[in-house]
């Protein structure tokens, strides 16, 4: 168990925010699957503030999947000052957490995301003034920074824990890097040895294994798992399992089929029936990454029109036609 403020974590793993993927439907399926924490994609402080409807669809929640972390992003210290109390008025969220790492050129533009880490002054006035407008437990994501060195994460993880961050998660790899190259794990390591608050590691976990080796080498409270989440939805439970009894098991091919079948039914319930048959073309395509026969599955995958058509290929793929 970590606690984050008075939020009493009941297990080790946080599936990360990613834009675009962890909608509600996502998250439900990777909680279903088991996990402790699913955090939203990001969410505009100024859509916040402008009523966006989009923006405010992206904080729609159900109880199932609590404890929620809802993710923030912006950099004037006013703006993600309301968007913090307004978040805590839905009463959707059990963690707010601020973005520090995105480093997409329409965030970055704003001064956004990982643009911040190079203003330890905004930065420092951001986390005071969303610190004031929350009770709520506060959490960042941060990069190393701009540099390799990990100077800069640290210099951030210092300022954050002073203005009452409650725990931070990094995910070790420069600005410049987006996602190429490998993670460093070291610095994950080093912020561990300087906080007192809880320290979240994130950055290239494929696998339990993973997961075991960062625990081990970084002495990290807990782990965050982003893109692998997206073709293996057990993988966070799996890596529950193995903490808390040393040996997991790997889902058989009908209990990923079910799984498959539930997503289409938790998208078309949110998104619509054609908006959920078109995202579930790429969607359940990352589900059968591995599997015999999966290319051809993919193909038909491509063409469907309805959440009707994707069931028929499941039962289809799961019982081949032996004439
Ligand atoms: C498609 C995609 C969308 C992402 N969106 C966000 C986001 O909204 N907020 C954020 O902090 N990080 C975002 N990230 C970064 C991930 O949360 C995570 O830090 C990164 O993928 C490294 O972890 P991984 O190796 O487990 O994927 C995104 C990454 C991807 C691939």
């Amino acid at each position: 168990m970590i606690k984050i403020k008075d939020l009493e974590i009941h297990g080790k793993t946080f599936l990360a925010p990613l834009a675009g993927i962890t909608n509600l439907p996502f998250r439900q399926l990777v909680k279903e699957c088991g996990c402790a924490v699913v955090c939203s994609e990001m969410v505009s402080a100024k859509g916040i503030f402008y009523n966006s409807k989009n923006t405010l669809t992206l904080m729609t929640s159900q109880a199932a999947e609590r404890p929620l972390s809802v993710q923030l992003f912006g950099s004037e210290p006013e703006s993600m000052a309301q968007a913090a109390t307004f978040v805590e008025e839905m009463g959707v969220a059990d963690i707010i957490d601020i973005n520090f790492g995105c480093s997409v050129k329409k965030v970055v533009k704003q001064g956004a995301g990982v643009a911040l880490m190079k203003e330890p002054k905004t930065s420092e006035a951001v986390l005071r003034a969303v610190r004031k407008a929350t009770t709520l437990p506060l959490t960042i994501k941060i990069r190393s920074g701009w540099d390799g060195s990990g100077l800069q994460a640290f210099a951030l993880a210092d300022i954050a824990q002073d203005a009452g961050v409650d725990a931070i998660v990094l995910h070790p790899r420069t600005a410049a890097q987006g996602f190429k190259g490998l993670a460093n794990w070291d610095h994950i390591q080093q912020l561990k040895e300087t906080l007192t608050i809880p320290v979240i590691g994130n950055g290239d976990i494929n696998s339990v294994e993973d997961a075991a080796r960062m625990f081990a080498q970084t002495g990290c409270d807990a782990i965050m798992v982003g893109r692998a989440a997206m073709s293996n939805p057990y993988l966070l439970s799996q890596i529950e399992e193995y903490v808390n009894k040393g040996t997991y098991k790997e889902p058989k091919p009908d209990e990923i089929f079910r799984k498959m079948e539930r997503l289409i039914d938790l998208y078309v319930a949110y998104f619509g029936e054609a908006h959920a048959a078109r995202m579930l073309r790429g969607r359940l395509a990352w589900f059968v990454k591995g599997l015999p026969g999966c290319s051809s599955f993919r193909r038909d995958l491509a063409q469907i029109e309805t959440s009707g058509q994707a069931m028929d290929l499941i039962k289809a793929y799961e019982t081949p036609n032996e004439d």
